[in-house]
């Protein structure tokens, strides 16, 4: 299953989510590949990866997009587990050259493979609807949206269904099934504020119940989920005692159940 995080505003905790749960899947014995959508490659600097020292032709990005190759998507591993797909600068050049030639479907050309060697493959989306967006939303099979318990995410909500709705018409024109609303993941929340609870409630009923997306276990605000980034480890490797780790594995736990074979024996159904 390919699932892109995506939220177009900055900060949510996209990143940290697909970094976290990503760790969370592996250790439950997923296979997992993590790709980094974002040309600030922060996905492969919170695994110590240091995408932006790497060539183009190492990023993920670069056979999908490139005119020349067909190649298959470069995938690196981890030391933590996960593979990575990396993105760094060069994914705005390759994303330019992906608009020349304006070919809707490369990404979605590659997920038939990425689906069999993988289990799940979590495509962290960059805080803007670009070119490379665009394409994630076609080739994924489904979406989890981070929304912060603060008004300014709440508010923005409304952009994130106006892309709902233009992925789902740009999949009917392409005869493709409607990409499947995995759910809304609240971040950054501090069950001790009022405001954070009256923004996970207004999350749950105003956003979540009324579009009919299921609301996932809250993540709650811990600094050691930023430390876990400025020293390039996955948090459970980090901090193991972080409630955060809870969180994350509530999400996997919603979403997957608690083992691989469990996992497979729905996806079999
Ligand atoms: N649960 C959390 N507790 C504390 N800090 C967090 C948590 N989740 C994320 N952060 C911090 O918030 C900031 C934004 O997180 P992150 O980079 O994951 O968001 P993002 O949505 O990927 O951002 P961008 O839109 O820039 O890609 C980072 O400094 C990160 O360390
Ligand atoms: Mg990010």
């Amino acid at each position: 299953m390919i699932v892109a995080v995506f939220n177009q505003a900055g900060g949510v905790g996209k990143t940290s989510l697909t970094r976290d749960l990503g760790f969370e899947l592996h250790e439950r014995g997923f296979k997992v590949l993590l790709v980094d959508g974002d040309a600030q490659g922060t996905l492969g600097a919170f695994f110590g990866e240091a995408p932006h020292e790497r060539t183009a032709s190492e990023m993920f990005w670069h056979e999908v997009c490139s005119a020349e190759s067909n190649g298959p998507p470069v995938v690196h591993r981890s030391k933590f587990g996960p593979d990575l797909g990396l993105a760094n600068r060069n994914l705005n050049a390759d994303e330019i050259s992906l608009t020349q030639q304006q070919d809707p479907a490369r990404f979605l050309g590659v997920t038939e493979d990425l689906r069999r060697a993988y289990d799940v493959v979590l495509v962290d989306c960059p805080p803007k609807i670009s070119e490379i967006t665009v394409q994630i939303l076609f080739g994924a099979d489904a979406m989890l949206i981070p929304v912060q318990t603060e008004a300014k995410s709440v508010l923005s909500f409304s952009e994130v269904q106006i892309e709902v709705g233009k992925t789902q018409r740009r999949r009917r024109n392409m005869r493709l099934e409607p990409i499947r609303i995995l759910g809304v993941v609240p971040t950054l929340y501090n069950q001790r504020l009022v405001l954070h609870r009256h923004h996970l409630q207004e999350i749950e009923t105003k956003l979540c119940t009324a579009l009919g997306y299921p609301t996932l276990p809250p993540i709650r605000d811990y600094i050691a989920v930023s430390e876990a980034g400025t020293h390039a480890k996955p948090l459970k490797s980090y901090a193991p005692k972080c409630p955060v780790i809870q969180d994350v594995a509530a999400v996997a736990d919603a979403l997957w159940g608690t083992t691989r074979s469990r996992f497979q024996e729905v996806a079999n159904g």
